[in-house]
């Protein structure tokens, strides 16, 4: 195990994020909010807020600056701001004042009048069930020999379960609010921001501001929580960079916590159908999924809750999911900690203890009975799955065995246990990373990418090490510089996977172009067989050199090279995913129906495992999203279109004394059939199965089955 490299400097605020950086000269942006849900911006009056001391500039949709929608393969499309007076949602950016201090941006800020041509806005998601329309997201129909639909395979189930679910909005509420610190030097910018990945953020800059992406340089060392919130650029980072380059000074714009709940983006709401048919003896006959999500006017994002679950989890010789989306006028929806997956399996996983307490069946049973060696219908099987071992570990660690089947009582207190699968799919991306070997014995591993508080940074360094075969200490990673290697993003949980095969690849190519320079004539091993292990060549007749040696030798400060990696051919022969198993145990009190989670476990199948310590803590702040999700988090929208709930203090995020003992377990088996090294995601199945696990906890524990998170005490009256 190796400590975080980074943790000293951020325990001791030693760290600079994006909005710490103070350049000389710096002015200050402050964001206008939209104040209605739905309309167009008929008219600003700027004049007080021009005339206000300090003010340098106010830009709105009537005087702004030209900014091009960006638009990715992973990400989509990213909104640019001030671009139009239309007005989508309640605290939608439409304009922004610099000024020379913070608080002159913020005074004059509150001096814009801005009239607006308001329209009815739809906010209710029961109001817009009937405006719900297909997503891009096909629907996915396996049916087995001989059967004409999906409703005879369920009509032809002994035992049906049939029910829907219901999940809440939430915001992922980071830690570090989004801002960003961006100046220009001879038309060439740099943008000091918090994103998940570097060079995808120098990117979207560059298409937003029109400048060849070689003129922008977007820095990111340390990021204040992320999981899909900072994935897509910020509004604050296209508004300082464009701002700061028709002012010719450096502007630094962040939002106001308040801020972050509307000008930012969100998970989705989702209203989930399931029904499951089943033999019997537990074994699935059919799985229907029907799932709708909110989402903002532009559509911005699908949270695909039915594929992400159903089409992949269970073997069932017949599936049908469907995906709707409905189009709010409500903040916009994005990536956020296991899209799909974590409402999902919220349905799934509920459902599924439905039909264990149908059948009279160990819920764990239940599962095993229904384990799938291959997504349903689809021919590649699992590359590694050790889903039953997880269960297995988890039960003899939770003490399962106790679990009656109607809960036990300890005091005023009803107590239950719960269990759901977790499942993420195993995924990378295409990365690029530099060794710079030194003539010291040094290396320097870069790439690009970013460590949202992952763990990648020290990853880098052990994996480095290992590659190269020397102490990780003479290694130095460096990441989070678009300047680096393009090194792929924290996200999807696949920054670990995609970074150490791309570092290994460039390891090989490093000790390949260190032999040949060994080898050359006139170099120390001229003509030798060599070889190179433990940070040396090897010649002949037991002759060894370091590679610090050797360049010194040769008269090189240093040698780079540089490797990459990307998915391939692995594609075509196998499926990949993690897998786990969630155990969790709630009480009740039985007069206040107060909820507590009393005990958390998680035992997740993530492939090898490079770092215990940070790998923990993933799996544990996973743990506690979902419990999270499962009893406080809701975004509240009122009819009007604002944030009922826009702060946090009203936005309830769990506290310390709301976390129980939370333990985790790995059971550690590499994947090399993914990629050389060996680990699958971890980032994102933590949080997967968490609130469904709780519900089931608190059926067993009260009988009281809750098909909407959060779980409330008014649900348990
Ligand atoms: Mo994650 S939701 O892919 O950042």
């Amino acid at each position: 195990m190796t400590a975080r490299l980074d943790g000293p400097l951020k325990v001791t605020g030693r760290a600079k994020y994006g909005a710490d950086h103070n350049l000389p000269g710096t002015v200050y942006g402050f964001l206008v909010l939209s104040t209605i849900a739905n309309g167009e911006v008929e008219a600003m009056d700027v004049t007080a807020a021009k005339a206000a001391p300090g003010v340098l500039g106010v830009y709105t949709p009537f005087d702004s600056f030209d900014l091009k929608t960006p638009q990715s393969p992973v990400l989509g499309e990213t909104w640019v701001p001030l671009q139009d007076r239309a007005v989508a949602f309640w605290g939608q950016p439409i304009g922004f004042v610099v000024a020379e201090t913070f608080e002159q941006a913020r005074y004059a800020a509150g001096l814009v009048e801005v009239t607006y041509l308001e329209r009815p806005a739809l906010t209710s998601f029961e109001e817009g069930l009937d405006a719900a329309e297909p997503s891009p997201r096909e629907d996915e129909v396996v049916l087995a020999d001989g059967v004409e639909s999906i409703e005879d395979a369920i009509a032809s189930s002994p035992v049906v379960v049939d029910a829907t679910y219901r999940t809440a909005a939430q915001n992922h509420a980071a830690m570090e609010p989004h801002s960003a610190v961006a100046v220009w030097e001879d038309g060439e910018l740099t943008v000091h921001s918090g994103s998940q990945s570097s060079s995808m953020q120098a990117n979207e800059l560059a298409t937003a501001l029109d400048v060849d992406v070689s003129k922008v340089h977007a820095v990111n060392p340390y990021v204040g929580g992320a999981f899909g919130g900072k994935g897509r650029t910020a509004t604050p980072a296209f508004l300082a960079a464009a701002a700061a380059r028709l002012l010719d000074r450096p502007v630094k714009a962040a939002l106001t916590r308040e801020q972050v709940f509307t000008a930012t983006a969100g998970r989705a709401a989702t209203r989930q159908s399931i029904t499951l048919g089943a033999e019997r003896d537990g074994t699935l006959i059919a799985l229907r999924h029907d799932s709708v999500c909110t989402t903002d006017i532009d559509r911005s994002f699908v949270e695909p809750t039915s594929h992400a679950t159903s089409a992949e989890w269970y073997a069932t010789p017949n599936l049908a999911v469907s995906q709707k989306i409905m189009p709010l006028n409500v903040p916009k929806t994005t990536f956020m900690r296991a899209p799909g997956e974590a409402p999902g399996s919220f349905a799934l996983e509920s459902a599924i203890d439905e039909l264990a307490v149908e059948l009279g069946v160990d819920p764990i049973e239940l599962r095993r009975r229904n384990n799938s060696a291959a997504p349903p219908g689809k021919d590649l099987q699992w590359s590694s799955k050790h889903l039953d071992e997880c269960f297995s570990l988890g039960a003899r660690e939770f003490g399962w065995a106790d679990r009656a089947p109607s809960g036990r009582t300890e005091g005023d207190w009803q107590v239950g246990m719960g269990v759901a699968t977790a499942m993420f799919p195993a995924l990378r991306f295409p990365a690029q990373v530099e060794i710079r070997l030194g003539d010291d014995d040094t290396a320097v591993v870069s790439t690009s990418g970013a460590d949202p508080g992952t763990g990648l940074l020290t990853v880098m360094a052990m994996v480095g090490a290992e590659s190269l075969d020397i102490p990780p200490e003479r290694v130095t990673p460096r990441l989070g510089d678009s300047a680096f290697p393009e090194g792929g993003m924290s996200g999807g949980s696949t920054g670990t996977a995609s970074t150490s095969t791309a570092i290994m690849a460039a390891a090989t190519e490093a000790t390949d172009a260190l032999l040949a320079l060994a080898t050359r004539p006139g170099a120390p091993f001229a003509g030798e067989e060599v070889s190179y292990a433990d940070g040396r060549i090897f010649g002949e007749e037991g002759r060894t050199m370091a590679f610090g040696e050797l360049l010194r030798e040769l008269g090189r400060e240093s040698l780079t090279v540089t490797g990459s990696s990307a998915p391939g051919e692995e594609l075509t022969k196998h499926s990949f995913s993690s897998f786990g198993a969630q155990f969790v145990e709630v009480k009740v009190h039985r007069w206040t129906r107060e909820i507590r989670v009393s005990r958390m476990l998680g035992v997740f199948d993530s492939g090898r495992i490079i770092n215990p310590q940070p790998a923990r803590s993933q799996a544990v702040g996973g743990m506690i999203w979902g419990l999270s999700a499962a009893l406080h988090e809701e975004l509240a929208i009122e009819d009007s279109g604002r944030t009922a709930n826009g702060d946090l203090a009203s936005y309830l995020v769990p506290v310390n004394a709301d976390i129980p003992d939370v333990d985790v377990h790995f059971v550690n088996y590499p994947d090399t059939l993914h990629n050389s090294v060996g680990a699958k995601g971890l980032g994102e199945i933590g949080t997967v199965g968490v609130a469904a696990a709780v519900a089931n906890a608190v059926y067993n524990a009260t009988g009281i089955r809750v098909r909407k998170t959060p779980i409330t005490i008014e649900d348990l009256l």
